[in-house]
């Protein structure tokens, strides 16, 4: 697959400063002349899903969820349906973040969202990552093993189907603090040997992973010319437009 670099704004812009932000985002990649060769996703909230999907049309810009429910539709209030997401032009969606996690999604939950975006057609984004206390006790590798287990059982994805495995470590997730980026290597490989104990088709080729936790312009190359890593989940420093591009342009 080809680079990928995620906007993820989580609940930070509201409508019209979605929408804004969209439109300019757009503009400075007309302007930047950026490879094509890098797929810039943005994941807005959902209620400016529809104003961010109108705002970004006829540019290379695609859309992705910040989540979703695991059922298309019913008596799910406050829920939101995968198809209704892929009518609005969603083509990828954000799975088990670290700050769902710490709402209460479980793996089972997370497993079970990652088969239903698969079974709609889109390309579901799964997070992983240690806490704090996980690498203090240096379980980190056996920690993330174990999601990456869960949240691909019963999962062996298809010669047609995609997903992208991020490795978030929850500790530096929004403090402006990366990893060494040796170490984000090193977790990538124990997330590649996971996919392939778990791997029947073989088709691991259509699972990509990507590093996310503080990735800012002047440290995001650091992580995208690891072999092992094909791009970035990137918070804080996608909510400004020129940074975000200016990030996108150096990775
Ligand atoms: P951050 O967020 O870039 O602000 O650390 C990353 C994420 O939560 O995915």
């Amino acid at each position: 697959m080809k680079k990928i670099i995620i906007a993820n704004w989580k609940m930070q812009l509201d409508v019209a400063e979605s929408s804004k932000q969209a439109k300019e985002i757009k503009a400075l990649i007309t302007k930047a002349k950026i490879d094509k060769s890098t797929e810039i996703v943005i994941a807005p909230s959902f209620l400016a899903f529809d104003a961010v999907a109108k705002a970004i049309k006829r540019s290379r810009l695609k859309l992705a969820a910040q989540d979703a429910f695991i059922e298309d539709k019913g008596a799910f209030t406050g829920e939101i349906s995968l198809s209704d997401l892929k009518k609005l032009g969603c083509e990828y969606v954000i799975v088990g973040h670290s700050e769902r996690r710490a709402l209460g999604e479980t793996d089972k939950i997370v497993n079970q969202k990652v088969k239903a975006v698969l079974k709609i057609g889109l390309t579901p984004i799964i997070c992983v990552g240690e806490t704090y206390d996980d690498r203090r006790e240096n379980k980190q590798d056996f920690v993330v093993m174990h999601q990456v287990y869960q949240a691909l059982h019963n999962i062996d994805p298809g010669s047609d189907q995609n997903i992208i495995i991020a490795y978030e470590p929850v500790w530096v997730i929004g403090t402006g603090q990366t990893i060494n980026p040796k170490e984000a290597h090193h977790m990538s490989m124990v997330i590649h040997q996971a996919i392939i104990d778990i791997s029947e088709r073989h088709h691991i080729d259509n699972i990509d992973i990507i590093y996310g936790g503080s990735v800012a312009p002047d440290n995001v190359h650091e992580f995208t010319k690891l072999r092992s890593i094909k791009g970035a989940l990137v918070g804080n420093a996608s909510l400004a437009a020129d940074k975000f591009v200016k990030l996108i342009k150096n990775s």
